[in-house]
């Protein structure tokens, strides 16, 4: 069976491959040749996971996923959610840390989730896959691994980020390690 992976992550495409085996071959967006910007416009993690799967099979009429993950933090009314890569209106990972930071400031309630939606589109249908991990913001940044808003993030029942933590660490809680481990749980169901 092959399955497009509507990412042009080849790391990401290859990490979840390791993980599905050998039944199942993904293919990359620049597998099959879609070069488009594929457009997220969606309010939510869902409308834009789904946005993303949909494109790739309405064009292209193969089986696929896509996913969307962000941050949400409670006191900022669960920004920057869909706004996560660009929350600064830059992509840069620093600036973005800062803002949150910033607006973070004299706030007492720092509860944050990380949560990652997958849009599966098999067979015309769509089914939705959600992870999700809680934790909090810290007041100062600290660690150097990982991405994003890593060094600020501290999971449910750790005192240290997930910037602190080894990538196989962080991929055994992680939201996105989740949302993959239930897609996975469920193609396997389907091929078995
Ligand atoms: P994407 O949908 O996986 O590309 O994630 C969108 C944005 O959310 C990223 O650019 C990051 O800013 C943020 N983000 C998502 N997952 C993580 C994570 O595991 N650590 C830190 N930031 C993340």
């Amino acid at each position: 069976m092959e399955l497009v992976f509507a990412s042009n992550n080849q790391h990401k495409v290859e990490e979840v491959q390791a993980i599905i085996g050998s039944k199942i071959k993904l293919k990359s967006l620049n597998d099959i040749e879609c070069h488009d910007e594929i457009p997220e416009t969606g309010d939510t993690f869902v409308e834009n996971a789904g946005q993303k799967s949909r494109f790739v099979f309405e064009r292209y009429h193969l089986d696929c996923f896509a996913d969307d993950s962000g941050l949400e933090i409670d006191a900022l009314n669960g920004e920057p959610g869909v706004h996560s890569a660009h929350y600064s209106g830059s992509r840069d990972f620093q600036e973005n840390i800062n803002l949150v930071l910033k607006r973070l400031e004299g706030k007492i309630d720092r509860k944050a989730r990380f949560k990652t939606v997958i849009s599966l589109i098999i067979g015309g249908s769509e089914h939705l896959f959600e992870g999700i991990i809680e934790g909090k913001i810290s007041s100062q940044q600290s660690g150097q691994k990982g991405f994003g808003y890593d060094p600020i993030f501290i999971p449910e029942g750790y005192d240290i980020s997930f910037a602190e933590m080894s990538a196989e660490e962080k991929n055994e809680i992680s939201h996105r390690a989740k949302a993959m481990e239930k897609l996975i749980q469920f193609l396997n169901s389907q091929l078995s």
